[in-house]
């Protein structure tokens, strides 16, 4: 059953005191938490990442990226307390809260993520760079860039102007315009690469500042889509998983039930034949759970039932006599 139009604050103005109307017009909440979700993850972002949403506001993209990422992966940051609150009451909802544990921050001081000291893969900043002067956007930029990973990145909202506004402060639910050579500067200042990015926005345009060892090759010579974003991923699990080069192996013989051989591409055990059916009942055993693997050599390790130890190979080369 859908919420009543009321509960979704239609009609009401940005900046109300409404959970979904504080944040932006109520009517694109859907829209805005759709197009940030999307961006993220065309741009790479996976379960195993940790993420920063700068002025997390009600959760109108929490509520997407809490459920995607990994336990404890959210870290959200914001002033309003009660925003969190009615988002977690309203959106996402207490259960998932106790699954994912996002993590949050009632504050809109910058040095409250250093001060966390949490290495992140990805910081967010929707329609929050858009409403601070000058300083207070370098001081954000300035503690997010200390806490990205050097492969990391921040996405953030911005109005493009021709002029600098002169603002002073937090000037919500105002907005502020930059050149886009000022909002460059600023990042560079932090240290992180400046790039517009080609993903539509109903009223800002979004940019991407990327720590150094960021890869953002990708976005030079296409156009920024899923598809695009999907093959970069494809190709890079295909190089990962194609066999190292690496030295051919002879065929080796054994009469003793193992020994270990030495070769450039590691240490391996080498079994008889015998051993080796030792090996595979074991290791049954192990998969049925009636036998315990002891992972290294020497070591002693009190189990309940027959234990085996393996050898200390990195690999088992199945060569018999
Ligand atoms: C336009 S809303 C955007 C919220 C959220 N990013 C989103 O897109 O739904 C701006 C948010 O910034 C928060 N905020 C206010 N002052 C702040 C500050 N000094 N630093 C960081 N965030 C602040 C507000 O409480 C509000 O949640």
């Amino acid at each position: 059953m859908d919420l009543p139009q009321e509960s979704l604050g239609v009609g009401l103005k940005p900046g109300d005191a409404h959970y979904r109307a504080y944040v932006g017009p109520p009517e694109d909440y859907d829209l805005i938490a759709a197009m940030t979700f999307n961006l993220l993850t065309t741009l790479g972002l996976r379960q195993h990442h940790s993420l920063l949403d700068v002025g997390c506001g009600s959760l109108r993209i929490g509520r997407l990226l809490i459920p995607y990422l990994n336990r404890g992966k959210y870290f959200g940051v914001e002033p309003n307390e009660w925003l969190v609150k009615e988002g977690i009451k309203q959106e996402l909802g207490e259960a998932l809260l106790q699954i994912k544990r996002p993590t949050f921050f009632f504050s809109d001081l910058p040095e409250t993520i250093t001060q966390a000291k949490v290495s992140f893969d990805f910081a967010l900043a929707q329609s929050i760079l858009v409403t601070a002067e000058l300083d207070l956007i370098q001081n954000w930029l300035s503690a997010i860039s200390h806490s990205l990973g050097e492969d990391g990145a921040l996405v953030a909202t911005f109005l493009p102007g021709e002029e600098d506004s002169p603002t002073k402060g937090w000037v919500y639910p105002e907005c502020v315009n930059y050149k886009p050579a000022t909002m460059r500067q600023a990042a560079a200042e932090a240290g992180l690469r400046f790039e517009i990015l080609d993903w539509k926005h109903p009223r800002q345009t979004w940019a991407l500042l990327a720590a150094p060892k960021f890869d953002s090759g990708w976005l030079k010579n296409r156009p920024l889509t899923w598809n695009a974003g999907l093959e970069r991923v494809l190709a890079k699990t295909k190089s990962a998983m194609s066999p190292r080069r690496c030295q051919r192996l002879p065929i080796f013989r054994t009469r003793k039930a193992t020994s270990t051989i030495r070769t450039d591409c590691g240490r391996f055990t080498i079994m008889n034949s015998w051993t080796i059916q030792l090996f595979e009942k074991l290791m049954r055993a192990a998969f049925t759970r009636q036998a315990t693997i002891i992972d290294g050599t020497g070591g002693f390790t009190s189990v309940c039932g027959p234990a085996f130890v393996l050898l200390d190979s990195t690999a088992i080369s199945l060569s018999a006599v």
